[in-house]
C-alpha cells in the first residue's frame, strides 16, 4: 500500500514534468493527453492514502 503510494506520486511528478517539457517543445497533443491523465493519477494516490490506514 505504501508502495502504490509513493509510485503514484512518481507518476504525478513525471506527468507534471511531461506537461511542462512538452509545452515547451510546442507538442501540444503531448501536453494534453499527459494533463488528461494526471488527474487520474492525482485521484489514485489519494484513494491509496486515505486507504492506508484501514489497511
Ligand atoms: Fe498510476
Amino acid at each position: 500500500m505504501m508502495s502504490g503510494y509513493v509510485s503514484e506520486n512518481v507518476e504525478i511528478a513525471a506527468y507534471t514534468a511531461l506537461i511542462a517539457a512538452a509545452q515547451a517543445a510546442g507538442d501540444p497533443e503531448t501536453s494534453a493527453a499527459c494533463e488528461r491523465i494526471l488527474p487520474q493519477e492525482i485521484a489514485m494516490a489519494k484513494w491509496l492514502l486515505d486507504h492506508l490506514p484501514d489497511t
